[in-house]
């Protein structure tokens, strides 16, 4: 009996093995996919047609681009900058792109070529040029506001410049991925590269849904499941939660930061990527450039009701630029009786536009552009998320 159950057990111990062994194998041979895997934009077109199509207008989608892939230089005549009267910043059209040239006493010095736009155009495009794997930013960028070029945003007006590095933060907010690696240049210095090939343009569906690798697989092999699976839920997440997936980008690019924001899923909490947050009621604390979350939160709008948040407004999908007058709508839902005055009363745009009064646009306080030959500095115009009155 002793040694009928010691056999036993021993078959019983093989039999085990062989089976962890095969499964062993069969994880080796088809690779499974785990809570971090990325599938791809382009594999949700396949279940998730009307969202992906309509998606493709929305600007997170552009947010960053290579310029081969459109238009946004196709912009007209060539331009030239006149920093003064020998210095001068063209831009020229070749054989092999679209440059920035640097031109002094008519000699040329530099020429940088565009090859990526940051920005989706709507109010500006910037540019960023290769060198290996180091991208800096083009001194000219093109302005919506005046339809033409001016300095970029801090650049000095004295001279180009053409040594600002582009670090990877720009890319978290503009862009679905890109790998940053230390690299020694001696045995003091270490600087951050990034690596060229890995960089996913524009804000894609996996940027703020999470990985959805496991997802993919397992509607792949399910077909008749309609119920989502591995997959972050939206409407299960609290309104702060909601609201912090798409602070993540929204709450401006002066915050300490504590580690990249690649790694964000929907359901994590901003305090674990940013230091200090500070919402605010108070106009002088924050900038409308970027800083709309902040600028929500600390609005009455927000304290004082439990469900305000972004995509109250804000279709995450589609186009979306609104009328003042759909989004006066979400005003009202809420606020049916106001208690304007007579004098605010007589003014017509009470009834249907709510938006440039109490959202009012404003001039950034970090950003601002300066045009050739002018000495006053163009202000740059956003919408004020300070729900309040002015
Ligand atoms: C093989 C089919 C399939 C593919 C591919 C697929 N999904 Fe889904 N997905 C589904 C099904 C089925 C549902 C549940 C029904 C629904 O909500 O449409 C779903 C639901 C969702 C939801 C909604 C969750 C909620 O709040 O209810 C999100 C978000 C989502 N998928 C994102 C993605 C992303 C991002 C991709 C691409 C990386 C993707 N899906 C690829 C089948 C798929
Ligand atoms: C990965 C970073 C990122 C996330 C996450 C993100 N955004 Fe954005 N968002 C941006 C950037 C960058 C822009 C500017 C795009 C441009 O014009 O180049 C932008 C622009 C916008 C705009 C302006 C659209 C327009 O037509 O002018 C709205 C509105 C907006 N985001 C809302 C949201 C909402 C709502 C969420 C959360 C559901 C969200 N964003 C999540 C980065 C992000
Ligand atoms: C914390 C996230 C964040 C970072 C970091 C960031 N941006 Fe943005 N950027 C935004 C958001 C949000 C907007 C759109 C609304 C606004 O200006 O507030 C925007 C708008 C822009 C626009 C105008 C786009 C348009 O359609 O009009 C340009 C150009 C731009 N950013 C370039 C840059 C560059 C270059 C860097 C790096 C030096 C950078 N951004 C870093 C979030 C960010
Ligand atoms: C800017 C962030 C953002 C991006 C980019 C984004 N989504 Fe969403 N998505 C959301 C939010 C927020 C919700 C929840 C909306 C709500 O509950 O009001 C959502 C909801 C969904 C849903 C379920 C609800 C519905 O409308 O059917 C699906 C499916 C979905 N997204 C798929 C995608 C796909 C596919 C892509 C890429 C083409 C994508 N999303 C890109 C933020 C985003
Ligand atoms: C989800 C509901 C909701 C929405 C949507 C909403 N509000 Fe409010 N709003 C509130 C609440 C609640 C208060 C606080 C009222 C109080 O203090 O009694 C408030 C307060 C205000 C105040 C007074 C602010 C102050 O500082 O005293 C103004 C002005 C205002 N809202 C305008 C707007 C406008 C304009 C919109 C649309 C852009 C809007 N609200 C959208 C709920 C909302
Ligand atoms: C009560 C409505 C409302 C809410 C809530 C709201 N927005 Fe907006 N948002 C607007 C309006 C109105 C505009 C201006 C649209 C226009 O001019 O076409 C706007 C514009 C924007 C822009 C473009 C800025 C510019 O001036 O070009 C961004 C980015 C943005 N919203 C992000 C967000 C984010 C992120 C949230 C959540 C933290 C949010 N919004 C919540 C109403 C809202
Ligand atoms: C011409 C500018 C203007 C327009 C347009 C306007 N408001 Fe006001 N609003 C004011 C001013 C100014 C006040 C302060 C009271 C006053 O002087 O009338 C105010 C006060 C408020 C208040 C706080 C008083 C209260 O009832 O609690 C709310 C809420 C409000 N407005 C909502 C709205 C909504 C919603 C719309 C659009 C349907 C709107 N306002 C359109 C200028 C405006």
């Amino acid at each position: 009996m002793k040694r009928k159950g010691r056999l036993l057990l021993v078959f019983s111990v093989i039999a085990v093995l062989v089976v962890l062994f095969s499964q062993c194998m069969d994880t080796s041979k088809s690779a499974k996919a785990t809570e971090t895997t990325i599938a791809g934009a382009k594999t949700c077109v396949q279940c998730h047609k009307d969202i992906s199509n309509a998606y493709l207008k929305n600007v997170h989608y552009a947010a960053s681009a290579p310029i081969e892939s459109n238009n946004q230089i196709n912009l007209g005549a060539d331009y030239v900058y006149e920093y003064d009267e020998n210095l001068k910043v063209a831009i020229e059209k070749r054989d092999s792109g679209t440059f920035q040239v640097v031109y002094f006493k008519g000699k040329e010095e530099l020429a940088k070529r565009f090859d990526i736009a940051i920005g989706a155009g709507k109010n500006a495009y910037t540019y960023a040029s290769w060198r290996g794997d180091i991208l800096s930013q083009l001194p000219l960028s093109f302005f919506k506001q005046i339809n033409g070029w001016a300095n970029s945003p801090g650049f000095r007006t004295s001279a180009p410049d053409f040594g600002r590095i582009i670090e990877s933060r720009c890319l978290e907010c503009h862009s679905s991925f890109i790998e940053s690696k230390n690299k020694n240049t001696n045995s003091l210095v270490v600087s951050r590269e990034m690596l060229k090939s890995s960089l996913v343009y524009g804000i894609d569906c996996e940027r703020c849904h999470g990985p959805a690798g496991k997802h993919v697989e397992f509607h792949l092999k399910n077909p008749d499941e309609k119920e989502a699976k591995f997959m972050v839920l939206y409407k299960t997440l609290t309104r702060k939660q909601r609201v912090d997936a798409c602070g993540v980008c929204h709450s401006g690019n002066d915050a300490e930061l504590l580690k990249s924001t690649f790694s964000f899923k929907p359901g994590d909490d901003l305090k674990q990527y940013y230091a200090h947050l500070s919402p605010s009621s108070e106009e002088s604390q924050l900038d409308v450039h970027g800083q709309q979350n902040l600028m929500l939160e600390g609005s009455k709008c927000f304290t004082k009701s439990n469900s305000l948040e972004c995509s109250t407004c804000h279709s995450p999908h589609d186009q979306i630029k609104g009328s003042l007058t759909l989004y006066s709508k979400k005003c009202i839902s809420c606020h049916s009786s106001i208690k304007h005055t007579e004098k605010t009363l007589a003014n017509a745009m009470v009834k249907t536009n709510c938006i440039d009064c109490h959202m009012p646009l404003k001039p950034s306080k970090v950003i601002s552009f300066q045009q050739a030959g002018q000495s006053e500095v163009s202000p740059y115009m956003l919408r004020s998320h300070r729900i309040a009155v002015y």
